[in-house]
Parts: C-alpha cells; structure tokens; sequence
C-alpha cells in the first residue's frame, strides 16, 4: 500500500487504529494485579497514589482508568513518543511486563461516581 494513494486524514485514522491495536496483548488477563500493586507502592505512589488518585497537581488520577490506555500510554513514554519531565524519567525503567502489571493494577482499583454536577 502506498501512502501516496491516501489523503493526510486518512493516513492518520489509519495510524490511530493499528497504534490502538498494535502488540496489545489480550487487555482482559494482561497483567498480574498483585505484582502491580507491589511495583505502585515501590515507583508510582508518590505521584498517582497507590490509589490511583493523583497526589500532585500536575499528575493524572489512575484509578479504574481504562487498561489498554494504561499500557498505550506508558508504552509511549517509555519509547519517547509522549514526552513529560517526570515520566520521561520513570518509564524507560519499566519492562514490558512491569507496564502491563502496573496498568492491570490500576486499572483493577473500583471506582464509583458519587456525584455528577449538575444532577
Ligand atoms: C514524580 C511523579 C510521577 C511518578 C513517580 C510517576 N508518574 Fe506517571 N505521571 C506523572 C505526571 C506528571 C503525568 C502527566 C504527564 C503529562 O502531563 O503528559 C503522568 C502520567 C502518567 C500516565 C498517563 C495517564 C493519562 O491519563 O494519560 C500514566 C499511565 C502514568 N503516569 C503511569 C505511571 C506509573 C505506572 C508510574 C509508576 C511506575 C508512574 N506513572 C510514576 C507523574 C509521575
């Protein structure tokens, strides 16, 4: 396939959709929950709690987030792709393994909506 043949948005939805799927092992038993938790309290705690709720302003909430997005994030800071002072530092450390523990761990921790404004 030649990428002439396509136009610039198409390119990139197509980028979009084998980057979403690529190398991602079934997202449903990736990781082991108990290593990941050992591995938050030891790199991560400090910064997105061992919680999954954020201790600093600048640091997301990790709690119930979504598991494929867990690894494709801390995938992309461990290569470079997505580039931030602290996780820069933190991510080219983990293994591919350690990434799916961390994010099975994460991504196990129950969150329940209390409120929603407005309602
Ligand atoms: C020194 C503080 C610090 C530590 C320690 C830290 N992080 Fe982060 N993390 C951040 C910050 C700040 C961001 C937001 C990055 C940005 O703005 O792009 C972030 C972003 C993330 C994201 C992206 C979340 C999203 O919503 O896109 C993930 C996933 C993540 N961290 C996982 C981890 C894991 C797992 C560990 C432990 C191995 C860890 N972080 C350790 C500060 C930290």
């Amino acid at each position: 396939m030649k990428p002439s043949n396509f136009k610039p948005c198409a390119i990139a939805v197509l980028a979009a959709a084998s980057l979403a799927t690529a190398g991602l092992p079934d997202p449903a038993h990736a990781g082991d929950v108990g290593k990941g938790r050992h591995l938050a309290a030891a790199k991560c705690q400090m910064c997105h709690g061992l919680d999954g709720v954020s201790k600093l302003p600048q640091a997301p909430n990790l709690a119930g987030q979504v598991e494929p997005y867990l690894i494709e994030q801390m995938k992309a800071f461990h290569d470079g792709i997505r580039k931030n002072e602290m996780m820069s530092q933190i991510a080219p450390g983990l293994s591919d393994s350690e990434i799916q523990d961390l994010a099975a761990y994460y991504a196990a921790i129950e969150v329940t909506i209390a409120k929603i404004p407005g309602e």
